[in-house]
């Protein structure tokens, strides 16, 4: 039964940024709440900020929002698609009048992003822009969003990465190899740190630790000597060796992503362009030769064990999320369509141990939440003999 009252009449919802794992079950908290409960009206946006600023959009009601719990990826679209640098014709445009002008036409009373810190971003940006409500859900695999215990989508991430650290373990030791499996992430460990505890790796090289590939070789040398004739290496895509690492002057935070992933794919640019256009002009990445076969050849070459390479890819990001995502999005889908009744804008609903909080959007938008190097995961990491590349 719809209750009367509710402050927010009209909420708009999007997905922004890489897909997920429990993008749906979140979509569906928020909206079954806001339609059923509150009795507002919900507006579906195609495509992340790009269907904003296009008007493409659909009604989200009790039709559609069935059956999709379970479902992976996202049921409205989602696109990396920044308001104020929006690529149209080949040309970087700043679209926010646009975006602003179509909340406008739905009356939306708040809008709605589910996203990670690119979206935060985002999202401030047409709140400080336009004097926009806004209200965001921390969604990633990366579990790298500020002010959250966790994001959505990681739990599935970590689940998929652990089982294939285990289904490696099999066919390294028949084979008697090192295995070396690449795990995303983007410039934080969190994912290859839980799968590579939960699925026993021998090393777990992440970007907050910066490796010495000389220490690493070592680490398996020893396990070696001591008998065990297999290794398995979990590497994170973001993951430097010390060698690597090098201070990037102050730039915009666009540039610098770019700058790190092309330092990340450094080397191989004699064999052609690192990045190309797409047909409306953005420039992506070409499929480059991956962090973990750059450390295969390494470790190959310092230990003369043989090695092979598994890069897990986008099936991390792919399929029914856990039950544990489907949880963490419906509680902080449900406690969003909440707070929108009572007319909390401009946060971010986090969790926070056993609960779902609102935290202003300013302390999340342009933070990333790396892993402590004094972390706990860390701490055990090392106290179970996990290498970390470092002395
Ligand atoms: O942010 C999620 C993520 O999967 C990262 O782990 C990874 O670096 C990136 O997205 C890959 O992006 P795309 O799907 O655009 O290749």
């Amino acid at each position: 039964m719809a209750r009367s009252g509710s402050k927010t009449k009209c909420i708009g919802i999007l997905t922004s940024g890489g897909d997920c794992p429990g993008l749906n079950a979140a979509i569906r908290g928020v909206a079954k709440a806001a339609v059923n409960r509150y009795g507002m009206k919900v507006v579906g946006i195609h495509d992340g900020f790009r269907g904003l600023v296009e008007n493409r959009t659909v009604a989200l009601d009790d039709r559609n929002l069935s059956g999709i719990l379970t479902v992976g990826g996202t049921i409205l679209g989602t696109s990396r698609d920044k308001p104020h640098k929006m690529i149209i014709g080949g040309k970087k445009m700043d679209m926010t009048d646009a975006a602003i002008e179509n909340i406008l036409r739905h009356q939306i009373d708040c809008l709605v992003c589910l996203g990670g810190g690119g979206t935060q971003k985002n999202a401030y940006h047409l709140h400080t822009a336009g004097k926009i409500n806004i209200l965001t859900l921390p969604k990633t695999i990366d579990n790298d969003v500020a002010e959250t215990d966790i994001t959505f989508g990681f739990d599935t991430a970590m689940n998929i990465a652990a089982e294939a650290i285990d289904r490696l373990h099999t066919t390294a030791t028949s084979h008697h190899r090192i295995i070396i499996c690449e795990i995303m992430g983007h410039n934080s460990g969190w994912l290859t740190l839980g799968a590579g505890i939960a699925g026993g790796a021998d090393v777990i090289l992440i970007p907050e630790i910066p490796y010495d590939p000389r220490i690493v070789a070592e680490h398996l040398l020893t396990r070696r000597r001591s008998g065990k004739r297999f290794s398995i290496v979990a590497v994170a895509e973001g993951a430097l060796s010390i060698a690597e690492t090098h201070p990037l002057p102050d730039e915009d935070e666009d540039e610098k992503t770019d700058k790190h992933k092309n330092r990340k794919g450094k080397g191989e640019a004699e064999d052609g362009p690192l990045t190309a256009k797409n047909e409306s002009g953005e420039t992506y990445h070409l499929v480059q030769e991956s962090k973990a076969s750059r450390l295969a050849r390494e470790l190959q070459r310092l230990t003369g064990i043989e090695a092979r390479v598994t890069s897990l890819g986008h099936v991390q990001r792919g399929g029914i999320p856990t039950p544990t995502d489907r949880l963490y999005s419906t509680l902080l889908g449900t406690r969003a369509a909440e707070l929108l009744a009572e007319g909390t804008y401009n946060v971010m609903v986090a969790i926070k141990g056993q609960t779902c909080e609102p935290v202003p959007i300013e302390r999340v938008a342009g933070k990333k939440k790396l892993v402590p190097i004094d972390h706990p995961w860390i701490i055990s990491a090392r106290l179970v003999g996990s290498c970390l590349g470092d002395r």
